[in-house]
């Protein structure tokens, strides 16, 4: 049991508290890349899902994927998801599962789905998972492993955990537990917290850049919750390339003509295709027609 106030009482900040962050002009500016993505991904995931018959995962991934998404944007170059205190009531070796449901536990249940992105927005897969979170009567299990556990993001960086609503003890607001790690990567602790609750204003720990998306679902509550972890990723091709029949490597004789950039043009002198050379930067090599 806590319950004596004393849980959580590190708010030394190791990142990313701040009462002062803009909860307002983060919501604003939520529509970016990476929401395309999510729908893109939930669109794509729905169906097979349900012919799998994968009960929860394809409720919550329906049920979420079309949402608003009051996460932390992902478009290239913003921050990852921000880090928050472990807190004292971590335990290694939580069981690997995605419902933290037990018979006789009573609470509102709760299905928080999303999907981890990499720096480039891009999902990520095998990515570890590991929830803990206080019963219905705010009391953390310290012998036990209820409400603890762990999961792996599917191929498409999708996790879902089914789980209750935690209750509220002395001195926090609502909120999960979780540590995320990508292969190989350092883990990112944080906490996800619940719109609309009072102790949001309170609670020094709090950070709105951490708010799930929650409603009612038939039920119980549905959450959605992206992670944006610090993983470098190839961009891949970018959203305008240049195009055309130009291409590095290929032996151009006078005369021959390529298109670039929606442009034509013709060799002036024989020569060879390397990076830098492209017709609009090399006039001696490249005349526009
Ligand atoms: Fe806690």
């Amino acid at each position: 049991m806590d319950g004596a106030g004393t849980h959580d009482t590190d708010r030394n900040g190791t990142g990313g508290n701040g009462a002062e962050a803009p909860d307002a002009q983060e919501g604003a500016r939520l529509v970016g890349r990476k929401t395309v993505l999510r729908a893109a991904l939930a669109a794509t995931a729905a169906i097979p899902l349900a012919l799998a018959g994968g009960p929860a995962l394809a409720r919550t991934l329906a049920a979420s994927g079309t949402e608003p998404q009051l996460t932390p944007p992902c478009d290239d170059g913003d921050d990852p998801t921000p880090e928050q205190i472990e807190g004292p009531y971590f335990k290694p070796n939580s069981p690997q599962r995605t419902s933290l449901l037990e018979p006789g536990l009573p609470g509102t249940r709760l299905t928080v789905s999303g999907y981890v992105f990499g720096r480039a927005c891009r999902p990520l897969s095998g990515v570890l998972l590991d929830f803990w979170q206080a019963d219905n009567n705010g009391a953390y299990d310290n012998t036990g492993f209820r409400f603890r556990g762990h999961q792996y993001t599917d191929s498409r960086g999708a996790f879902a955990l089914t789980t209750i609503v935690p209750g509220l003890y002395p001195g926090r607001t609502r909120h999960i537990h979780v540590k995320v790690q990508a292969p190989n990567r350092p883990v990112l602790t944080t906490q996800l917290y619940f719109p609309n609750e009072p102790r949001n204003n309170t609670d020094t720990i709090f950070d709105p850049r951490l708010l799930m998306t929650v409603r009612d679902g038939s039920g119980g509550r549905e959450a959605a919750f992206d992670f944006v972890l610090d993983v470098a990723q190839d961009p891949g091709p970018g959203p305008t390339p240049p195009g055309g029949t130009w291409a590095v490597g290929t032996a151009y004789r006078t005369g021959d003509q390529v298109t670039y950039g929606g442009r034509g043009y013709v060799c002036l002198q024989p020569h060879t295709a390397q990076p830098g050379w492209e017709p609009p930067a090399v006039p001696a090599l490249w005349r526009a027609v």
